[in-house]
């Protein structure tokens, strides 16, 4: 195979056949094209861009990469969500335990944290002896018998996108709509789902700045999923501000449970009930109803204990208000209302507090973030508390402390905002 030509004519703009594109990730999924090549490769797509044949092709070749999950038959409809990426976004720990309780089986695939976004998996893994490691097999019968399992993608799961994904994050690639496209479908057909919903983020602290870009990818992953035949609707959703009022992996757990129990921050709610709403079947009022009883918290349970986590150790930490070693409190200086909260600022102090990584492998602190955070468009008295840093010294808070006053901006006058969720794309 001359992967050359092919290079060049994808950087010339030329379209290559599905069957070119299929033989090109089984040649480097084999390792016959090395990785040099390939990054000349998707630089091309990222440049050029893809057309909906090649995006099909791409998307079904990485797929094809791994296995794909087979589910005995039944009435429960196999679903999933995946969200493009947010500070403070925390959906999936709500939404996949509350979908097996309203009879959805939802076998969810999620990733780590990587710059400012946070990952579901590292979430989980601030749980005491709760393991993420699940085997295709593992999956599959724990969904079946209990309607959800939350896993990391295995080498069984489009190990292309694996290998893709990183040369992608160090090559500049990443922002590439059939690269997205092909990336997150890959993995969401490996599911064996009937239907997905998407949470595509614009905004401060989102791949996707713009509004208009935010469409543009959300159209073309929702027409593919169902070319595909996955039932597919996404959300479009500010992430200008974080989502909810924590930001860092065990403080983010402790939100989560909140909203399980029915007292959840309003916007992580919305969000949660409005992926509900988006899937075939989705009652919203039936969701709020399980979230209120206190069906969906147990259901959590079930899920940690399932997975191994250490239930008495997780409820007796639920119940600390502080489990990292140092925490400072942000104050308002005049009264007013806060016009800002900026994501992309607190995404970026987290992670530097030890709460995400710069690099693949670096280690992450699961206690440390920010909590209490108030929102755009509430009232503030001088001296209230804006949000509480958790440190692990005090050098780091005071620093964290600084940077945490330049993410909030308070105004005498009430901010106007376009709500959280601007459209859905179906
Ligand atoms: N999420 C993914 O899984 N892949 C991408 O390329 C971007 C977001």
């Amino acid at each position: 195979m001359n992967f050359l030509s092919f290079i060049e004519q994808k950087r010339d703009g030329g379209e290559l056949s599905p069957e070119v594109i299929g033989e090109l990730i089984v040649a480097y999924s084999g390792n016959t094209i090395p990785d040099y090549q390939m990054a000349a490769f998707l630089m091309a797509v990222n440049l050029q861009g893809m057309s909906g044949n090649e995006t099909r092709a791409l998307t079904l070749a990485m797929r094809d990469s791994g296995e794909v999950l087979q589910f005995p038959k039944d009435d429960r409809l196999i679903v999933d969500k995946h969200s493009t990426g947010g500070v403070g976004d925390k959906v999936s720990l709500v939404l996949a335990p509350l979908l097996a309780c309203l009879g959805y089986r939802v076998p969810m695939v999620s990733g780590r944290g990587l710059g400012i976004t946070g990952g579901t998996l590292d979430k989980l893994e601030s749980i005491s002896g709760f393991s993420t490691h699940l085997s295709a097999e593992r999956l599959v019968a724990q969904v079946q018998s209990i309607g959800v399992a939350m896993g990391g993608q295995t080498s069984e799961i489009a190990p292309a996108d694996q290998r893709l994904y990183a040369l992608r994050d160090v090559t500049g690639t990443v922002p590439s709509i059939p690269l997205i496209t092909a990336s997150i479908l890959s993995k969401k057909l490996a599911e064996g789902l009937d239907a997905l919903v998407m949470d595509v983020k614009y905004g401060r602290a989102a791949f996707m700045r713009e509004r208009d870009e935010a469409r543009a990818l959300a159209e073309t992953i929702v027409a593919l999923a169902a070319e595909c035949g996955v039932q597919c609707r996404a959300l479009l959703s500010d992430m200008d501000t974080p989502l909810g009022r924590t930001v860092g992996n065990w403080l983010e757990v402790k939100e989560s449970v909140a909203c399980l129990e029915g007292n959840g921050p309003a916007d992580l709610e919305e969000i949660t009930i409005a992926c509900v709403d988006n899937l075939p079947g989705g009652d919203a009022d039936k969701a709020r109803e399980e979230l209120a009883s206190g069906r969906a918290r147990e259901k959590f349970n079930e899920l940690l204990v399932a997975q191994g986590a250490d239930i008495k150790a997780f409820e007796s930490k639920l119940n600390k208000d502080v489990t990292a070693p140092v925490t400072s409190e942000l104050r308002a200086d005049q009264d007013g209302y806060v016009h800002r909260c900026d994501a992309r600022i607190i995404g970026e102090l987290v992670r530097d507090l030890g709460g995400g990584r710069q690099k693949m492998d670096d280690l992450i602190q699961s206690e440390v973030g920010i909590d209490h955070i108030v929102k755009p468009g509430e009232p503030v008295e001088k001296s209230a508390v804006l949000a509480r840093v958790h440190a692990v010294s005090d050098s780091d808070a005071k620093i964290a402390l600084r940077r945490l006053a330049e993410a909030f901006e308070i105004s005498a006058d009430l901010p106007t905002s376009d709500g959280l969720i601007t459209e859905v794309v179906s």
